[in-house]
């Protein structure tokens, strides 16, 4: 989440968003700017490792874009029925963090549909329909 940018403009379409940070400064700035661009977004305080499991319900669209070595660990957590069928997982950073994520990407080629959107960061965007 850090200063709450990308979830700002996911909650602008509409959605349902719910964000999660374990550094508490970031944390305030976040919800500062939550409030100044008038959203509501629920921010799950912690570790996402230790978060992920306690969600309630099915997601449709989860964005990536925290610690890179933990992005396939994110993966299998929400593997264990937290996506909705067809549901899009987006993973920032596969170009320009390409070695510390190859694992990630790896997997998600290997097992679902999943194109990368190449840039100078890159995004691996992966359809996740049966798992
Ligand atoms: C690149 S920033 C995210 C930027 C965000 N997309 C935005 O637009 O504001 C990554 C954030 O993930 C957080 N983070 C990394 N690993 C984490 C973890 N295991 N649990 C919770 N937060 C984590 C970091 O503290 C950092 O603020």
């Amino acid at each position: 989440m850090s200063n709450g940018y990308s979830t700002i403009w996911m909650a602008a379409t509409g959605a349902e968003v719910v964000s999660m940070e374990k550094w508490v400064e970031r944390i305030e700035e976040a919800k500062k700017n939550f409030e100044k661009a008038g959203v509501e977004i629920q921010i799950i305080e912690g570790d996402i490792l230790e978060n992920i499991s306690k969600l309630e319900g099915k997601f449709d669209f989860v964005f990536i874009d925290a610690m890179k070595s933990q992005y396939l660990d994110y993966l299998k957590l929400l593997l264990e029925g937290k996506l909705a069928e067809g549901a899009i997982v987006a993973a920032h950073n596969v170009i320009n963090k390409k070695e510390d994520l190859k694992e990630y990407v790896d997997y998600v080629k290997k097992n679902f549909e999943s194109v990368t959107i190449p840039g100078d960061k890159g995004m691996e965007v992966t359809l996740v329909e049966k798992f």
